[in-house]
């Protein structure tokens, strides 16, 4: 039995797809998630096509309300989806078929080249936004947490060995200063989405006397002034996908942050470290050892992290070989760009429950800051300012250092004999040093971890917050 060949397209065919292939070749299943764009998309094209004459103000009308229609069907999920016609668009202008005649001429002077281009484009100005909001609250949490806990000392680390002290604050903005850098990243990409390729049709736009900035108007694509912005190019405007590449790199680079701080809370809330107390509601239990508190909402984070850069990956590999211009491989670019939108989002919003649930210890924060040795660099510090050149003060308190682990007592404790036998510069007063008070107030520069330092960037960053979070963070530089 033959059959049907395709309604959309299927005029210079005999048959239509096997069923493997209709399956093989659908990607409604996904990019249904495109309908409301694709939905506004029609609505401006059709305006456009009236305002130049190609539609009718009737057909408009009919056209308008049965977009009203299918919208509100789509929204109470009762559209029907039919995988034999492919895609979100066909689906779509197939329904309005079954409402209005009109739907026959909505595809004038375009194609679904340039359609799915200008969709995905209004999908990745909210998904920027929407991913900014959820980052703003990340840093909101962190902020709260760090102006809490600013009080608190702990061993900073290098090579995970214990370095200098450092407040908690200090080091819970240090993510604050992360996560504002993925916010303009994703401000950035957002601004490249702000480019309209409407009416570029399948390659070379149309003979039709169409009207591309009214469009681009309508729907929302334009600068600062209010001018509509349309890409320059039609090749290129149903060709590119560096869109796609920059959201899924900014997502990468957010799941390297969250990766990191996960990493930082595991440790952290590890037997070993025991500075903080994970909220339960964000850990789970071993189904075999009772006494097992996980921190698996953590590790999620970590190994989802992953998953953002092999989406990468894919989207690097699926375009770097195509010619100019659309080829059907570009069907496969929404999943990995819907699966870093959503797992991003949830990361940022479980990561956020968990600082928000999460309680140090600040017994065991000074035990562990309390070691002597973190203030060895400090001690180098002390000679330098008694005229002893760095290398050579350096090289006297590592001496000491051995001294003390020889005469197995801490770096303070060292003897004032055996301390001015190693170097001349140790006269009596160098165990001023060990005064963890003195030497978070030393550092009070720009950057450093001093206790007014920490203040002022608090207020700054409550500041920046306040309010914040509406919109894509900082603007891009126009
Ligand atoms: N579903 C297609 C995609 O996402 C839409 C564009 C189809 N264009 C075409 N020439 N077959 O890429």
């Amino acid at each position: 039995m033959q059959k049907r060949a395709q309604a959309t397209w299927g005029g210079r065919f005999s048959e239509g797809p096997s069923a493997l292939m209709q399956g093989f070749s659908e990607s409604v299943s996904f990019d249904c998630r495109l309908a409301p764009y694709d939905l506004r998309v029609n609505r401006a094209h059709a305006r456009m096509l009236c305002a130049v004459g190609l539609l009718e103000a009737a057909e408009l009308k009919e056209i308008e309300s049965g977009l009203t229609a299918i919208e509100e069907q789509v929204r109470a999920g009762s559209f029907i989806w039919d995988q034999a016609l492919e895609d979100v668009h066909m689906n779509l202008e197939q329904a309005l078929g079954q409402l209005t005649p009109a739907a026959a001429k909505l595809h004038t002077g375009r194609s679904r080249n340039d359609q799915v281009a200008t969709d995905v484009r209004l999908f990745f100005k909210d998904a920027a936004a929407g991913l900014d909001r959820r980052l703003a609250g990340l840093m909101r949490a962190l902020v709260r947490q760090a102006g809490e806990q600013r009080e608190i000392l702990i061993p900073g680390y290098t090579h995970l060995q214990r370095a200098q002290p450092v407040s908690v604050a200090h080091h819970l903005l240090a993510y604050v200063e992360m996560l504002s850098r993925d916010r303009l990243r994703l401000a950035q990409a957002a601004d490249r989405a702000n480019w309209c390729p409407l009416g570029c049709g399948a390659i070379a736009g149309t003979t039709l006397p169409i009207d591309r900035e009214a469009t681009a108007r309508e729907l929302g694509f334009v600068d600062a002034k209010g001018r509509p912005r349309i890409t320059p190019n039609s090749m290129d405007a149903v060709a590119d996908r560096d869109l796609f590449l920059d959201f899924a790199q900014a997502c990468v680079v957010i799941g390297i942050h969250l990766s990191r701080m996960a990493e930082d809370l595991i440790l952290w809330s590890s037997r070993e470290f025991s500075f903080v107390d994970l909220p339960d509601a964000f850990c789970t239990g071993s189904s075999l050892m009772p006494q097992k508190k996980n921190p698996d909402a953590l590790e999620l984070i970590r190994g989802k992290s992953g998953r953002l850069a092999g989406n990468l990956q894919a989207l690097v590999v699926m375009t770097k070989g195509l010619p100019l211009t659309y080829n059907r491989d570009l069907q496969e670019d929404k999943l990995p760009i819907f699966d870093s939108f959503d797992q991003a989002e949830l990361c940022v919003r479980v990561l956020t429950g968990v600082v928000d649930g999460m309680h140090f210890r600040p017994e065991i924060c000074a035990a562990a800051v309390a070691d002597p040795a973190l203030l060895a660099t400090d001690l180098a510090d002390w000679l330098v300012t008694r005229g002893v050149p760095f290398r050579e003060a350096h090289h006297a308190v590592g001496a000491l250092v051995r001294r003390g682990e020889e005469l197995r007592v801490p770096l303070d404790k060292v003897p004032q004999v055996e301390a001015e036998a190693v170097h001349a510069g140790f006269q009596s007063g160098w165990t001023e040093v060990f005064d963890l008070g003195r030497a978070l107030r030393a550092r009070e520069r720009p950057g450093m971890p001093g206790p007014r330092r920490i203040a002022f960037e608090l207020r700054r960053w409550e500041k920046t917050l306040a309010g914040d979070g509406e919109q894509v963070g900082r603007k891009p530089g126009r």
